[in-house]
């Protein structure tokens, strides 16, 4: 692990981190899953957490063993239906949907001079930035559809670091997904993982909810 005098900077996940939208993005899921006939269960519904939306689609239809019955079209459909149910609850955010000590979180590291980058896999986090009221926070996002490869591969990690001109050494990657967490260790930073140890044991470090997520804390566990 790096040591904390060489951290400059903090690369985002969104999803499960900053807001609660992770419980949306299963809870449409869920009604695909529900729709196709595939089985839905905890570990699907950790799994795709951090996997893009056609991906996610097929590890549900692979659930299923579904994979080969739906064209290319057809699935599509399926994954902008999904899309559209998704939205219809982000169209009900608001910053109180932020989770507990991020806006604190945020602006602590912001005053003490880090650089901030987003590297979300969702097409929509410019909207549920806005819809939160935290745009101003990140001018620099990491634009998924520019990937070849989503996470758990390190591509989306690596260029959250270069939108911020900071090798991957000097930055702390913050997520509460297994694949999220593996893009992470993989990319070469440092990475905080939140929620479950148990899914997230590969993080260099865990905070049980983000309300643990402070300097000082981080700091503690780098030293
Ligand atoms: C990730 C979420 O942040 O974005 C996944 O954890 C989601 O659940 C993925 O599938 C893609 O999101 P979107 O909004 O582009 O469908
Ligand atoms: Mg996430």
């Amino acid at each position: 692990m790096a040591k904390f005098s060489d951290i400059k900077g903090f690369v985002f996940d969104l999803d499960g981190v900053i807001t609660d939208t992770s419980v949306f993005h299963s809870q449409a899921w869920h009604q695909v899953a529900d729709k196709v006939g595939a089985p839905w269960s905890k570990e699907l519904e950790d799994g795709l957490k951090g996997i893009s939306r056609m991906d996610s689609l097929e590890m549900i239809l692979k659930a299923g063993n579904l994979s080969d019955q739906y064209t290319e079209d057809q699935k599509i459909a399926l994954a902008t239906e999904k899309n559209t149910n998704y939205l219809k609850l982000v169209d009900q955010m608001t910053p109180d949907n932020i989770l507990p000590g991020i806006k604190d979180f945020l602006d602590d590291i912001q005053s003490h001079g880090y650089l901030l980058s987003l590297a979300s896999a969702s097409k929509n986090a410019p909207k549920v930035l806005e819809k939160l009221q935290l745009t101003t926070y990140f001018p620099k996002i990491v634009d998924p559809k520019t990937l070849s490869k989503g996470k758990p591969d390190p591509e989306i990690y690596l260029k959250g670091a270069e939108l911020i001109n900071l090798k991957p050494e000097q930055c702390i990657g913050v997520e509460d997904a297994g694949a999220g967490v593996e893009s992470i260790n993989a990319a070469g930073e440092t990475s905080i993982g939140i929620g479950d140890k148990q899914i997230l044991k590969d993080a260099d470090i865990n905070f049980e909810d983000t309300g643990e997520m402070t300097l000082t804390n981080i700091q503690k566990q780098m030293a």
